[in-house]
């Protein structure tokens, strides 16, 4: 049998239309992301996502994989936030890709270290590690400026240093549980080298 060529080519495309349609998860909604936003995380994260209180992050050009995975495990309880878990509780897979979708797209602020004393320490922290403990350098993982890679490893740079500082400390001990190689760079830490590389990390960009 011999088909018009017209006939072929529409039965290709509909076999490519539903092949992709398969493939890859419908568009974020930004406009539902953005209205939700505003009901639901404004007060705390600021309007913007750039909160200008230490205790909330900032969130405003992270990376959008990373951000739906820290929600999803807030719902879990594998992150666990007494704060965080109720809001994150409320939104369903859609709803968390299209906030965090539309946060990726808001401009990140930066930030200042604040301790001159301890800047040098901080830096040397972050890019080089501290080889006698075998804590390995945070830019090869969060990349030289801080911006992190997609999908693999958050952007740090510009965070409140109150902020990655408490994350620190919550990877050490075990009160945030959901990364084992997270957990394996801070739990050799001390409070000092905590507190240099948190600050630093604030006025990287
Ligand atoms: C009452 C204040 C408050 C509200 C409202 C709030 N958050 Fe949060 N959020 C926090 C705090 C505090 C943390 C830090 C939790 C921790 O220490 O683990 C946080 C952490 C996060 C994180 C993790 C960020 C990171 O860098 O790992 C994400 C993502 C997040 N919030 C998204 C949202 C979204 C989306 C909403 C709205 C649906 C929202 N938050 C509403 C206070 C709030
Ligand atoms: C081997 C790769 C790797 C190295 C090295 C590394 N990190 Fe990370 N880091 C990660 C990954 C992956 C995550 C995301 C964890 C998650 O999914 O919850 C993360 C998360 C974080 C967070 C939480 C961010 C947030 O918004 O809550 C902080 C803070 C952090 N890293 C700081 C550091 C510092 C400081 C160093 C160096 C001392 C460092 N990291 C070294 C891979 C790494």
């Amino acid at each position: 049998m011999k088909l018009p060529v017209s006939l072929l080519c529409a039965v290709a495309s509909v076999a490519a239309l539903s092949f992709s349609a398969h493939a890859q998860p419908a568009k974020p909604d930004l406009v539902k992301g953005a209205a939700l936003y505003s009901q639901m995380c404004v007060a705390c994260h600021a309007a913007d996502g750039n909160s200008t209180t230490a205790e909330n992050p900032k969130l405003a050009q992270q990376h959008p994989e990373y951000l739906i995975k820290q929600l999803q495990e807030f719902k879990s309880g594998k992150r666990d936030s007494a704060v965080m878990k109720g809001f994150a509780a409320a939104l369903s897979d859609d709803d968390m890709r299209n906030i965090s979708f539309w946060l990726a797209g808001q401009k990140g602020s930066n930030g200042f270290a604040q301790n001159k004393d301890t800047v040098r320490l901080g830096e040397r922290i972050y890019r080089g590690g501290i080889s006698d403990r075998q804590i390995a350098a945070c830019a090869g993982c969060h990349s030289p400026n801080g911006a992190g890679i997609p999908a693999q490893y958050p952007r740090l740079s510009g965070q409140h240093a109150g902020y990655t500082e408490a994350q620190l400390k919550a990877f050490r001990s075990g009160a945030r549980n959901n990364h084992a190689q997270m957990t394996g760079v801070a739990a050799k830490m001390n409070d000092r080298e905590i507190k240099a590389v948190s600050d630093f990390i604030a006025g990287l960009r």
